[in-house]
């Protein structure tokens, strides 16, 4: 990891607000958080304002802000420990990314896979928002100055920007005022949790996705339907992506055991993924039920949720309020 400049080491990372986390979310992303939170100055958003390039109502978007925060108090992250904030709490990381829109140029911003992806996917919705997507995840980031950004793989691009804009802006207005954000554990590679349907990552969008808050029954079913093939025709066999992805959900969810027990009999063209899989949910139910009841509660917790945001938005508008003046004053800008 490249030299921090903050001891210990500023740490900043979100989640969008468009429904409930999955699987992916938490191993990629929401466990390194807890860990985190222990050992760095940790800011840990809900970030609504980036999922209203999606418009959802004002009925959905704050219900998924509510149920986001529950699901970040059940995993373990601490109101007390970091700052656990509401994007659109600190409104100093718009004007941020106001002046980084100033130095964002349309063709590194076009080039962006997340936004190609998003205009295959959506060609009647490609608005300057989904465009500008990686400037507003660069202001979160550099609004507090981080050194450490803890996402999954999927975001690296972004994460890469982020630093691109941050070193722009130094060398543009003569300042240090910006680290170069690092991705958590860039020793090791980022993970990428897959979905249930043979290929690509788990996804809020791509109805793939085991959800923390979904029931033993949900989660049985989905896993039962889960893409396979026709299995191994001689040993040893290099597995197919499907199967692949099968296999990286048991690596994270199962003892070393039963992942090497399964190995074992793929490898010796005897698996039956029927079986495979009924263990995989098995294993699942109980690794994500602890999860489900405090998810539970905190969501039927109203008091407990309005304390963290308040809290949360405190500590990190009084962060990005000293960085905006530093940033407003390289700039230039200056009340007469
Ligand atoms: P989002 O909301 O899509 O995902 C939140 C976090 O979960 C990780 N993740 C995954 N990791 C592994 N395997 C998967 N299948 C998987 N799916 C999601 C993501 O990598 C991410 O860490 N743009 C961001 C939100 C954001 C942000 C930021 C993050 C806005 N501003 C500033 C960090 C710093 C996003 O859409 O993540």
């Amino acid at each position: 990891m490249e030299k921090t400049t903050h001891t210990p080491p500023i740490v900043v990372s979100g989640i969008r607000s468009t429904g409930h986390l999955h699987l992916g979310n938490y191993l990629g992303a929401l466990r390194n958080f807890v860990e985190m939170q222990e050992h760095y100055q940790c800011y840990f958003f809900i970030a609504d304002l980036h999922s209203l390039t999606t418009h959802p109502t004002p009925d959905h978007l704050q219900e998924s802000v509510r149920d986001i925060l529950a699901e970040y108090l059940a995993v373990g992250l601490s109101p007390e420990k970091c700052a656990l904030y509401v994007q659109s709490d600190v409104v100093e990381t718009i004007e941020l990314y106001l002046y980084l829109n100033m130095n964002a140029y349309l063709g590194e911003l076009e080039r962006c896979t997340s936004f190609k992806d998003k205009v295959r996917k959506n060609p009647n919705n490609v608005n300057a928002g989904l465009l500008t997507y990686p400037t507003l995840m660069a202001a979160d980031i550099l609004i507090h100055r981080a050194d450490i950004v803890p996402v999954g793989k999927d975001q690296e691009q972004h994460l890469e920007m982020a630093r691109t804009f941050g070193e722009r802006f130094n060398r543009m207005y003569k300042t240090e005022l910006f680290p170069a954000p690092q991705a958590y554990q860039s020793d090791k590679p980022l993970v990428k949790i897959p979905g249930l349907d043979g290929s690509g990552k788990m996804g809020k969008s791509e109805g793939n996705a085991i959800y923390l808050f979904d029931t033993p029954e949900e989660i049985r079913k989905k896993v039962m339907k889960a893409v396979s093939d026709i299995g191994p025709s001689e040993p040893n066999q290099p597995k197919s992506e499907p199967v692949q992805n099968l296999f990286t959900l048991m690596s994270h969810v199962s003892t070393p055991d039963t992942l090497a027990h399964f190995e074992g009999l793929y490898n010796q063209c005897e698996i039956r993924y029927g079986d495979m899989k009924k263990q995989l949910a098995e294993d699942m139910v109980n690794f994500l039920a602890p999860l489900r009841e405090k998810i539970d509660y905190y969501r039927h917790n109203e008091q407990l949720l309005c304390e963290a945001a308040q809290l949360g938005a405190a500590k990190a508008q009084q962060s990005a309020r000293a960085t905006l003046s530093r940033v407003r004053e390289s700039i230039g800008i200056k009340s007469l």
